[in-house]
């Protein structure tokens, strides 16, 4: 007699091949039309399934574990998982994989190209150019800040920290500065050319500050009206992190009146809503949460969700587990 397949739900639109990859193994349902799923909408759909391949904006906590006793793995396509209560999932046996790896060098290479786009005003005097506002050259039009020889500073050094150290350091001669909850060990703080200081040094020297620290309870509004106030009037704020790190009206505030001279985000508070006043002022420069948005390295990510699902459900055993609960 052949086993039934262990079913599972893919709760947004994925590549097709990943698809046909997870229904080699398991019983496969999805929701290709990437229907917005209200969570009563997910949990109901989540009914007698054994994992579940999420994508960040999924919410996986104690309500819904509870309206779903069979489940066994939540899969995130993404290396950040705010969006699990990572406590009631080992509580309840329930097994979480995140995506690390896979992305780090391309979301590193973001972080970097948003920085840059950010200090020097690309996409600020794109629009100028666009709306014809353009008729002749001027001294100082679009000056922004010098990016090569200054000091870049990296709030949260884990691997896409340190992957944006580097370029920093070894592509632009940047003197590079850190904060992180853990000191690095010396040999890699030497291969990433960063040095530890403390936040308040961090604020108060970098010109470039860029935010790559997971988001939790300890981390919301770590950037908020006080630490914005630290930092020089002449420096940039770079988030690729996670929306609720930075306090978004605060930092809307400080952009207006100039007391920092720009920011660059891609994620954002209660994202995809924008704090409104971000919308109107112009020294910030906006993306829609692409920091990992290539097809190679989208393609990873599926690819290691999918086969954490295949290798817990098949064979017991996650490849990049974040908890072990018991009995699990
Ligand atoms: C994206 O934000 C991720 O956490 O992978």
């Amino acid at each position: 007699m052949t086993q039934r397949k262990p079913a599972i739900l893919v709760a947004r639109a994925i590549f097709p091949n990943v698809l046909d990859r997870l229904r080699a193994h398991l019983n496969v349902s999805s929701n290709q039309d990437d229907v917005p799923w209200t969570p009563e909408a997910l949990c109901a759909a989540l009914q007698g399934k054994a994992g579940i391949l999420t994508t960040g904006a999924e919410r996986v906590d104690r309500a819904l574990l509870a309206a779903c006793p069979e489940l066994r793995i939540a899969a995130n396509m993404a290396v950040g998982y705010n969006n699990f209560d990572l406590e009631a999932m080992t509580e309840r046996g329930v097994v979480a994989t995140n995506t690390p790896d896979v992305l780090t060098e391309t979301t590193a290479d973001f972080g970097f190209a948003l920085m840059m786009a950010t200090a020097r005003r690309m996409p600020e005097s794109e629009h100028y150019l666009r709306a014809g506002h353009w008729k002749r050259w001027r001294y100082d039009m679009f000056a922004g800040a010098e990016v090569h020889g200054s000091t870049l500073g990296i709030l949260g050094m884990g691997r896409i920290g340190q992957g944006i150290a580097r370029r920093g350091a070894l592509g632009f001669g940047m003197k590079v500065i850190y904060h992180n909850r853990s000191r690095l060990d010396a040999a890699t703080e030497a291969a990433c050319g960063a040095t530890y200081v403390s936040k308040a040094e961090l604020l108060q020297q970098a010109d470039h500050l860029v935010l790559v620290l997971p988001y939790s309870a300890q981390n919301h509004h770590a950037i908020g009206a006080p630490e914005l106030a630290q930092m020089k009037p002449t420096a940039t704020l770079t988030n690729i992190a996670r929306g609720g790190i930075v306090d978004d009206a605060a930092l809307a505030v400080a952009l207006r009146e100039r007391r920092i001279a720009a920011a660059g985000l891609d994620v954002f508070e209660g994202e995809p809503q924008i704090n409104p006043e971000l919308l109107t002022v112009p020294n910030v420069v906006l993306t829609p949460h692409i920091a990992s948005a290539t097809l190679p390295t989208r393609q990873a990510m599926a690819d290691l969700a999918a086969d954490n699902l295949i290798a817990y459900l098949t064979m017991g055993r996650a490849i990049t587990p974040l908890n072990s609960p018991v009995g699990a």
